[in-house]
């Protein structure tokens, strides 16, 4: 059985763009493969804290001297890395904010980039001390643009700082494959953006039937 974490990062509900493709690339896994486990988790609708310096604390306190307080503190990490360990499979339905991710998404990140859950810090590794510890994931990126060109070699690649920063950060969760597919125009409309839109939920259940053929 493969379990699929789908993770949503829009303020939007029923009207947004990314929501509707990556529950159109969930609908037709779950499709291939209705055994499938599915965890959902809304990061847009209910954005996880910023981690803060008690936060930190708690994160480098050894587990057997955490405080009540601490542990409290530490829940929803704790939560979001044990939905991401269970994931083979990550799908995440998110637009671009200002060039980047969604704070709300961000947030997220912060909390389940953590040492000794989810990376290991070792200075005997030279100038690379991290590296993950869980492995073998697959992440699907769906995003949405209002604006256009940010694929490589487009007119806007240089302000991508979505996808590219996605990439980096999802390796120390163990993501060994990524596949991704936007939409774009969505602040022009018109027939661009239909088109893009069309092209994209017909490749989002391409891939899904792709994957889940050889999940
Ligand atoms: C706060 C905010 C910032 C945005 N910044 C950008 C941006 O930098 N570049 C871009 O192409 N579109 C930008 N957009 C447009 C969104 O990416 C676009 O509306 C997208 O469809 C939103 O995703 P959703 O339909 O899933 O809600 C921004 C939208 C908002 C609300």
């Amino acid at each position: 059985m493969t379990t699929i974490l789908h993770l949503d990062a829009s303020v939007r509900g029923e009207r947004s763009l990314s929501r509707q493709l990556s529950g159109h690339f969930v609908d037709t896994w779950r499709e291939e493969r209705p055994r499938d486990a599915l965890i959902q988790r809304d990061i847009g609708r209910n954005p996880p804290a910023h981690v803060s310096e008690t936060w930190i604390a708690a994160v480098f306190t050894p587990e057997d001297q955490l405080t009540a307080a601490q542990k409290k503190l530490l829940i929803p990490s704790d939560t979001y890395i044990a939905e991401l360990a269970k994931a083979d499979v990550i799908v995440l339905g998110t637009p671009m904010y200002n060039y980047g991710m969604p704070s709300a998404l961000k947030a997220w990140v912060d909390n389940v980039v953590r040492v000794d859950k989810t990376f290991s810090f070792d200075l005997g590794r030279g100038d690379f001390p991290l590296e993950p510890i869980m492995t073998g994931k697959i992440l699907v990126m769906l995003t949405t643009h209002g604006e256009f060109g940010f694929e490589p070699g487009g007119i806007s690649e240089r302000r991508n700082h979505l996808v590219p920063h996605l990439r980096t950060v999802m390796h120390y969760l163990g993501v060994a494959e990524d596949h991704h597919i936007g939409i774009e125009y969505q602040e022009f409309g018109g027939e661009r953006h239909e088109a893009s839109i069309a092209k994209a939920m017909t490749e989002a259940a391409a891939l899904a039937k792709r994957l889940a053929a050889r999940a």
